[in-house]
Formats: structure tokens, sequence, C-alpha cells
């Protein structure tokens, strides 16, 4: 390169380097604990009436709409549709008559009326699990990602919303959602898993269903700014080794997070599969720690606090640590989701129509990297059979597996085995339980990653099995 190339590339780098140090208002460290406190009862109050004023400006628009729009209103709209669906009449023959005009659902589409998979919601009304046994490819619609609350669902004006960094910063700073969306984004395919996803299964089998079973993982695209990014602009005093990230939901949900997952792979999000987070993901931003426990990945972030040790949160030491039954000790800091598979079709409460061919289908992740392999067992784990990948196999993300099989009507048990790229296995139940102690009644046995056995009786009647009976 000519050195008059490279002089103009510098030049340009410094330019964009201090344009992205001007974004965002400084402040003191004060007033950032000011902030933090205070936005705690604002963002309460205002939430309501805001939210209360915005369904009647959508109220009133629809009724002029419906004027103009009498032939074509969706008929009992909302009353009989499946959810996100809107119900239209059915026309006797559909090549006869004018198909409904566009534009008579507001400019935002629905799926069809015929579809009706949700998730299903645990009764504590805490968590809403993906319907994997009719998940198609890698991704999960964005209505169908699986949910876990811990104070439910807060609704947050973005133009009240704000980041705070502070602490062991140099210069503490409160960035909007404006401002933070004009910093270099990035787009990555990404699976968030909850550290208690199949947790309750780990002794017997308790759920009868794929989507109640392991339902508590999902893969979106994530658009945000690296947390790096950010830090580089308050600048990290010597010795920041741990960050404070806080919600701004009711349980003001706080994790701890080592300074290097912050300056390596986070991600600060406000996008998912192409549009604006859904509400239940975290918007308006969310902290992304790529193949973490779904938990510390901190949704409607409002504050990062820089710090040399771990806070040592509820979220970290009552809950997500892991029992080990045989010492009474606890694993504490437990991030990683390892290597895990399940086959979502055929799975629990399915009845195979008759013997003949099958293409046994499911979704393998690894936290800690790309899948290299899946197995698949038709006979309990006797014999193993390579499945086939779907491309492209992302990092950190699910991987669609493949196996083509004839059943021959007899009873089976049919399992997969993932392995990841650093070369590690998918444990079996005992495995587990050797190293961390069988599970007391009534506690989660988190990061329960074992193969998933399905039986498949003589009639066709798919059932959750256990290897321990
Ligand atoms: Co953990």
């Amino acid at each position: 390169m000519h050195s008059t190339d490279s002089e103009r590339l510098n030049t340009k780098a410094r330019a964009i380097k201090e344009a992205l140090s001007r974004i965002g208002e400084p402040i003191s460290e004060a007033q950032a604990k000011n902030i933090a406190a205070q936005e705690d009862c604002e963002c309460k109050d205002g939430m309501f009436a805001l939210a209360a004023t915005r369904r009647q400006i959508f109220a009133g628009s629809g009724l002029v709409a419906a004027v103009g729009m009498t032939v074509m209103l969706p008929r009992a709209a909302g009353a009989k549709a499946p959810a996100g669906a809107v119900e239209y009449p059915v026309e006797d023959d559909s090549t006869k008559e004018q198909g409904r005009m566009m534009g008579v659902d507001g400019g935002y589409g629905s799926r069809s009326q015929f579809e009706s998979e949700v998730r299903w919601t645990n009764p504590t009304k805490s968590a809403g699990f993906s319907p994997l046994q009719n998940s198609y490819g890698t991704l999960t619609p964005s209505g169908l990602h699986y949910e876990r609350h811990h104070g439910g669902i807060p609704n947050i004006d973005p133009a009240r919303h704000s980041l705070v960094i502070h602490g062991m910063v140099d210069r503490p700073i409160k960035y909007s959602l404006a401002d933070l969306k004009r910093f270099p984004t990035l787009s990555r395919t990404y699976f968030l898993e909850c550290s208690g996803t199949t947790g309750s299964e780990i002794m017997k089998a308790r759920e009868p269903t794929v989507q109640r079973t392991h339902g508590l993982v999902s893969t979106s695209e994530w658009t945000g700014v690296p947390l790096s990014t950010l830090l580089k602009q308050t600048g990290l005093k010597p010795g920041a080794a741990w960050v404070l990230a806080e919600g701004a939901d009711a349980a003001v949900m706080t994790r701890s997070v080592p300074i290097d997952k912050c300056m390596s792979d986070a991600l600060i999000v406000f996008a998912q599969n192409g549009e604006a987070m859904r509400p239940e993901q975290g918007y308006p931003m969310r902290l992304f720690l790529p193949g973490w426990e779904g938990n510390i990945s901190i949704k409607w972030l409002r504050r990062l606090e820089i710090s040399d040790k771990p806070y040592y949160t509820r979220e970290e030491t009552s809950k997500y640590t892991d029992l080990i039954t045989t010492t009474g000790k606890s694993r504490i800091f437990t991030f990683t989701m390892d290597a895990k598979s399940v086959i979502t079709f055929p799975s629990g409460e399915m009845k195979l129509p008759g013997a003949g061919f099958y293409e046994i289908t499911g979704l393998a992740w690894s936290g800690r990297g790309k899948i290299a392999r899946v197995e698949v067992s038709t006979d309990g784990g006797k014999s193993w059979n390579l499945a086939s990948l779907q491309d492209p196999v992302l990092a950190i993300s699910q991987t669609r597996f493949r196996f083509p099989w004839i059943w021959d009507g007899t009873s089976a048990v049919i399992q997969s085995r993932a392995t990841d790229e650093t070369g590690y296995s998918q444990p079996t139940h005992q495995q587990l339980i050797a190293e961390r102690g069988p599970l007391e009644t009534g506690s989660l046995f988190y990061h329960m990653n074992a193969v998933q056995s399905w039986s498949i009786a003589a009639d066709g009647n798919v059932k959750n099995a256990h290897p321990l009976g």
C-alpha cells in the first residue's frame, strides 16, 4: 500500500475513534449512582401512563382504518384465531374471489390462522418453553423464543431508558438507545439456553414432551454493539476484573461477569431476527454473553458497574449454583453451556402411524464452539450412527441434524449424542450423577445435558424414557 493511502486510512481511523468518543453523555461517578437510584422509581411511574397513551392511539387509528375496509375486516378478529394469527373468512374457491387487500393487517404480518404452535408456560408463569417438536431448521421465530423471567416483563419506553457504565472506569458514561445504535454493530446467530433446562429430568423422566423437557433453548440472529467497544470509551482502571450487570425489571436481576468475557465476545444487543428485540427478550437492550447460561445475559440492561471482585448476588449464590449432593459443596460461576442435543422428531407424545420410513431429526448445540458430529442410536445406545448436519454449522448456534430411519414396527429407543469441536461429548445421566451426586427431590439440577431417550412402542406411541428406569 502507498504511504499516502496508509496515511489517509490512519487519519480516517483516528477520526472514527475520535467521533466514537463523543457519543453519549459523560457523567461523574456520583451522577451515575444517582441515575441508577432514580430511574428505579421514575421508570415505574412513567411506564403505565405511557403504555396507556399508546394503546389509545392504536385503538383510534384502528377505527379510522375500519371505516373504509368493512368487507375485508377480519371476522371476529382476536376472538377465534390462534395467537399471532388473524381470523379471515375462508373462500369457497380461492381462485374465484379476489384475495384480501394488502395492508388490512396494519402493515405487520401475521401467521396463518391454521397454525397454532405456541410457547408452553409453566404453572408458576416464570418460564415459556419453545415448541421444539414442530421446529424446522435452526432459527427460532422471535414469538416462539423461550422466555424466563424473574419479575415479569417490564414495559420500557426506550426514550426513557439508558445504559450507565461506571465504577472502576476512567470516564463513566450514560448511553441512550440512539447513542448505542451509532456505534459499529455486529450480527451473530447464537443459541441461548436456560441453565435449568432439562434439570428436572436428571433422576427420572418427568415431562411428557420435548417442548417441556428441552424447550428453554432457542436460536436467534442478534445484532448489537460489542461491549468491548463501549468499555474502550469509558476506559478501565487498573485492577478492573468483574462487571455487575443490572436489569431494569422488577427483580432488578443482577449477575457478576468476568471482565475477560466483557472484552471478548460480549454484545449489547438491541435487535433480534432483523427487527427490534422483543420485550420478553429485553427490549430495548440486553447483555448477550455467547455460550453462557441464559440468566447472565441480563435483559432490560440499565447498568454496568466495573469492580475488582464479583458481587455474589442472589442469582449467583442461592440460585444458579450447582450443588454437589455427595459433598454438600456447590459449584459457583458455572457459566458455559456444554454440548447437548435432542431428537425433536419423533419425540414424546407423538404417535407414529406405522412401520416404514421416518427422518429422525433434532438440534445440537455447544457453548464452546461448533458441533463436530451428532450420532443417533435407534437401539437404546447399543450402536451409534453418524447423522448428517445441516450447513452452515455455526459456532455457539443450534445445528439441525437428520438421520434416515426405517422403523420395523417393533419397540425401539432412539437417542442422539452431540460432540463439539473441543472433542467433548454429551454425557449419560449416570455420568452426571457420578460427578455431582444424585439430586434431592425438589432441587433443580443446573447444566443437565445428558443424552435424551425417547421410547417408541410397537403401537407407535412415543414416550419420554429414562436410562435409570
Ligand atoms: Co451455571
